[in-house]
């Protein structure tokens, strides 16, 4: 399908300022030639806009809940109104709250049109916080519970009712951080996690397969790509990296496997913070991986 781009540049949820570098980041790597090279149809929404973040201190557990709020609606009602003009958004974030938005309209999406939802989370972390369990009040780490109707009104209720989504939905690939509160309430919410450790003992190949186990022609995928998923030695370019995450091949077949489905709808690509960046390597490896999400591949075909 054609592909917008929709640039929401804002570090609001996030710990560390410089995420709302991110959408010109991409461009700068040239986001839109690159796929516009792999024959598709492409248009650069430019950037939404919302509140300069205030930059203050948590209050009942949430830095900047009004704000997150104000962005979220925005990035909600773009995504929604790009699937329904049948074309596949791409979110350039800033930072990992907006998943919030740009899930929840996927979700609205597919509930209209009679359509299954798998979304795949491709992270360092299980982002699964709420007000009681967050060691920082930072909204970037809540988005997954609050789709799944753990959180502030106005984030689990953007779409209307709660949940946006059922865990059963969602696979988390590439897990190596979770706070201690976050890790039981992950495990009592049944997330489908492939931690590294899983990575690391069955390889990514039996991660994704298993991850993708059950797709059919009637599936919308949505991928939520936070940079921080790679590895720090190929991806420094992000404000909370942790160590021991996927390499660069590792992070290509993952996106190769997903691209081989044919059924990705949607995608986020957040987190990337050009202030912690080396000349642009991570968005350039960034734009790497989105070719190979959208069938670029090294495999010679005949
Ligand atoms: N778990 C930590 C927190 O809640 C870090 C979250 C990082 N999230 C992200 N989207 N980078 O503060
Ligand atoms: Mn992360
Ligand atoms: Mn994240
Ligand atoms: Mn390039």
């Amino acid at each position: 399908p054609p592909v917008s781009l929709i640039g929401v540049p804002t570090d609001i949820g996030a710990g560390h300022r410089g995420a709302l570098m991110g959408p010109d980041a991409l461009r700068v790597a040239d986001i839109d030639k690159t796929l516009r090279a792999r024959g598709l149809d492409v248009v650069d929404r430019g950037n939404l806009s919302g509140p300069v973040n205030p930059w203050l201190p948590p209050k009942d557990g949430y830095r900047h809940l009004d704000g997150v709020i104000a962005w979220n609606r925005a990035t909600m009602e773009a995504v929604y109104a790009e699937l329904n003009q049948g074309r596949l958004p791409i979110m350039m974030g800033g930072d990992h709250c907006l998943a919030t938005g740009s899930i929840t309209a996927v979700a609205r999406y597919c509930r209209e049109q009679g359509r299954k939802l798998r979304i795949l989370w491709l992270d360092a972390h299980t982002d699964f916080n709420t007000s009681e369990l967050t060691p920082s009040g930072n909204i970037h780490g809540m988005p997954v519970a609050c789709l799944c109707g753990h959180g502030p009104q106005g984030l689990t209720e953007l779409g209307g009712s709660k949940p946006a989504i059922d865990p059963s939905m969602v696979r988390q690939i590439g897990i190596r951080s979770v706070d201690e509160g976050e890790k039981k309430f992950v495990h009592e919410a049944g997330l489908e996690v492939y931690d590294m450790r899983y990575i690391d003992e069955f390889g990514m190949k039996r991660a994704m397969e298993e991850a993708l186990t059950g797709l059919d022609k009637n599936t919308h995928l949505h991928v939520s790509f936070d940079v921080d998923f790679l590895d720090p030695s190929i991806a420094p370019g992000v404000g909370t990296t942790v160590q021991g995450g996927p390499n660069y091949r590792e992070a290509q077949l993952c996106m190769e496997m997903i691209a081989d489905t044919g059924r990705m709808g949607s995608l986020d690509v957040v987190e990337l913070n050009p202030a912690y960046d080396d000349h642009n390597r991570t968005a350039e490896v960034a734009v790497d991986l989105v070719e190979s999400l959208f069938g670029k591949s090294t495999l010679i075909r005949g």
